[in-house]
């Protein structure tokens, strides 16, 4: 079902006692009820801290990647299977930086995503051009395939599972934000593109969070576009303050 959604990634950052200390700070600083999802991807070593800390509170914890295969001889891998076991039911796919530095390609993520909905998780999948592929034109053609070619095939059910993410490269770290109106572009276009693989009801529903560089002083604009669910933040999701910031930027 489509909702307003605030993700924070924290990416490779936070040993367990960092853990503990932001999520004080995040339950320190909720003094109101979240205007949006809320959900905080921790590494994998905090996953059950995190998820123990935050059970009683909206704040949902997802994972930053899974393997997809059930179990089996793949060293320093984590099964779906096994993130259930701890509370986790939520995974985050197809980020740039694993598609760039793990070589997770189309393929290895469409074995991803079906392995997550086939464990009836919950995907934040994510996708989006690099600069060389904006400059050139390309980002709904890089978009398009990187959508058709990794969870286009799921069946219309499975969608209710499927958050999705438009993170484009050049915008991830830089400060360097799209602007609100590239982002509703690309969204509208996502949004078209699922309608016309599924239905309209489908594209309707999902939820299509923005990533890359969000942070308390653009997120309103940007969440206020008619296609932008949320985001899916970085940096900013490292201190609680900015965090919530955001997390409260619904009009
Ligand atoms: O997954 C979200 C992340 O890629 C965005 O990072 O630091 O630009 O908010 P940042």
């Amino acid at each position: 079902m489509r909702k307003n959604i605030v993700a924070g990634n924290w990416k490779m950052n936070n040993d367990l006692s960092e853990t503990h200390e932001l999520i004080a700070h995040l339950k320190m600083q909720m003094v109101k009820e979240p205007t949006a999802e809320v959900y905080v991807a921790p590494s994998f070593i905090s996953l059950y801290s995190a998820f123990q800390s935050l059970k009683d509170t909206p704040v949902k914890v997802a994972a930053q990647n899974m393997h997809f295969a059930e179990k089996g001889a793949f060293t320093g891998e984590v099964s779906a299977k096994m993130l259930k076991s701890i509370g986790v039911n939520t995974v985050i796919l197809g980020h740039s930086e694993r598609r760039a530095q793990f070589d997770e390609s189309d393929e290895i993520l469409s074995k991803k995503v079906s392995a997550a909905i086939a464990n009836e998780m919950e995907i934040i999948f994510c996708f989006g051009e690099e600069l060389k592929e904006r400059k050139a034109n390309k980002h709904f053609d890089v978009v398009k395939s990187q959508l058709e070619n990794a969870i286009f095939h799921l069946p219309k059910d499975a969608w209710k599972n499927v958050i999705l993410a438009y993170e484009p490269v050049w915008a991830i770290g830089t400060g360097e934000t799209a602007s609100p109106e590239q982002a509703q572009e690309v969204h509208a276009y996502v949004r078209k593109i699922v309608a016309e693989n599924y239905d309209q009801a489908t594209a309707d529903e999902v939820s299509i969070l923005y990533g890359g560089s969000v942070k308390p002083d653009n997120a309103r604009e940007i969440f206020a576009n008619e296609d932008v669910d949320g985001g899916l933040i970085g940096g900013a999701s490292l201190n609680a303050i900015d965090f919530l910031a955001i997390v409260n930027s619904f009009e």
